[in-house]
């Protein structure tokens, strides 16, 4: 298993409260694989996407990527970890708004240990690839919703991360611009990527393979997609034909 947790737990303290965000935990997430994770707000689900990108730390329990337990890093570990093997999307896009898109895409090779040259090359290979070759000089606020989203995934896949981790990334986009942004993760999926996102609505859930579903800290339900849709198909009550008498 590519990530594996084992009875991951994270309390927060405010004033003499604890919140238990995350209450046990356990799960595998293999290569490749296209996560949904779902859940009312205050499940957990930021909580956990954090700690999957090495952004926090959990209070108890275990986290493995690649085989490394890396809850147990130092601050330096941890960010090494976080630079070179997670990508990460926001609703916010979270660009820098005084740098172009070139420039934003290449911060996080800056620490890499690249050459310029060779910094610029992989950045513009990355808007490439988000299909913003022609607004590489473009800052944030000279492009459309949907393209500061793609931006921001091509800043998550300079790195060529072996985890792409996306918190609700079409919460901020109309439906149009949350499909392109979608057929976008579909084709990185084909392409061999792991994706784990966050969202609200069953209709992006749907391009996952697999949906895990979040409430109060737990994980309530972990499916393949198609068992998912099937689970809650019978679950909206009986059919036409089960209401008229037939099996
Ligand atoms: N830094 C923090 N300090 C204290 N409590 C926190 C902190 N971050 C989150 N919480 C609490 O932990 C719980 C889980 O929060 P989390 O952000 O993971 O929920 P979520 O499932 O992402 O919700 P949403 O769908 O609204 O984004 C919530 O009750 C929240 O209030
Ligand atoms: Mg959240």
């Amino acid at each position: 298993m590519m990530i594996q947790l084992d009875n991951l737990s994270k309390v927060y303290r405010v004033g003499v409260e604890r919140i238990a965000a995350l209450d046990g935990v356990s799960l595998g997430i293999g290569q490749n694989e296209y996560v949904a994770v779902m859940g009312p707000s205050g499940s957990g689900k930021s909580t956990l996407m954090n700690i999957l990108g090495c952004l926090d730390r959990p209070s108890e329990g275990q986290y493995h990527l690649d085989g490394k337990l890396v809850h147990r890093l130092g601050g330096h570990a941890l960010a090494r970890i976080r630079n070179e093997r997670i990508g990460f999307v926001f609703q916010s896009f979270e660009l820098l708004p005084r740098l172009s898109a070139l420039h934003n895409v290449e911060l996080p090779l800056l620490y890499s240990g690249l050459g310029w040259l060779a910094r610029r090359r992989r950045a513009r290979g990355a808007l490439e690839r988000v299909g913003l070759a022609d607004r590489i000089k473009h800052r944030p606020n000279q492009l459309s919703g949907g393209e500061k989203q793609r931006v921001a995934i091509a800043r998550a896949l300079v790195v060529q991360p072996r985890l792409l981790l996306a918190d609700e990334p079409t919460g901020n986009l109309d439906s149009r611009t949350s499909e392109e942004i979608l057929a976008l993760f579909d084709r990185l999926h084909a392409e061999g990527q792991t994706i784990v996102m966050v969202t609200h609505e069953e209709e992006v859930a749907a391009h996952a393979t697999r949906i895990i579903r979040m409430r109060d800290g737990r994980v309530a339900s972990d499916l393949a997609a198609a068992e998912d849709r099937a689970r809650r198909a019978s679950a909206e009550g009986p059919t036409d034909k089960a209401k008229e008498g037939r099996p």
